[in-house]
């Protein structure tokens, strides 16, 4: 945990940012310079792939409704896209990866807004979708990858640590809850429209 962060700050940093990293780096092998699409990007994770991808050098659009364009903007995309009023994948540009953090979309779905060699990669798994993956990337060109969480490895909180540290990554924190407000917090966060992370105080 950076020094000059609060418990609150690191909680929410925790999971997301890890989920955050491996959509990019691991399943979406990011690179400097490339055009990168988060769907979802006011989120828990989302608002962590936002920042991440622009430290990786990313020009970044981030997809989100009307009322969270604001707050997304202030967390550096390049630009944003409201799902509520355009379709991204009908606006004739071309991305070299999609991180459809929600999993509201599909590889077909995105396919015509996928560059030649586009990576869509989803938080969504089923036996289905690990076969289709499986087959896109035997067969070249555009290929889907659904994202296996795992744990954190150290080298991957110690990444984040150092985002943090150097600023380039901010938590969002939406709403704090008390432990026995946590039956409240499960509601509202199942409702699917946090802003950034819950964080229980203690
Ligand atoms: N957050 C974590 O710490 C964590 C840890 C491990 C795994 N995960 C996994 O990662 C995935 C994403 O989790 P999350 O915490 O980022 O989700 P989340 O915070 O629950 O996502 C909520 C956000 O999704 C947006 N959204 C809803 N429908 C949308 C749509 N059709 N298009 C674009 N955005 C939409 C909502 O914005 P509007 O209200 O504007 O619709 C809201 O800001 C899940 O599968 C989760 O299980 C998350």
């Amino acid at each position: 945990m950076p020094a000059s962060m609060t418990f609150e700050s690191a909680a929410a940093a925790g999971a997301a940012a890890s989920v955050a990293l491996q959509g990019l780096r691991d399943a979406g092998q990011i690179k400097p310079g490339q055009k990168v699409l988060i769907n979802g990007a006011s989120g828990g994770v989302g608002t962590f792939a936002v920042q991440i991808a622009k430290s990786f050098g990313a020009k970044v659009t981030g997809v989100c409704s009307t009322g969270n364009l604001d707050m997304v903007r202030s967390i550096g995309p390049d630009q944003v896209v409201d799902y509520t009023q355009e379709d991204f994948t009908q606006k004739g540009q071309c991305y070299d990866l999609i991180f459809d953090v929600v999993a509201k979309l599909s590889f077909s779905a995105c396919e015509p807004a996928l560059g030649p060699k586009g990576i869509y990669v989803t938080t969504a798994f089923s036996p289905g979708l690990a076969l289709g993956g499986l087959w896109s990337s035997m067969t070249g060109g555009k290929k889907l990858v659904p994202l296996m969480g795992k744990p954190p490895s150290v080298q991957d909180q110690v990444f984040t640590k150092e985002l943090l540290e150097a600023g380039k990554v901010k938590p969002v924190i939406d709403r704090r809850y008390s432990l026995s407000e946590v039956p409240e917090a499960l509601r509202y966060l199942e409702g699917g429209h946090t802003r950034g992370e819950i964080v229980i105080t203690m």
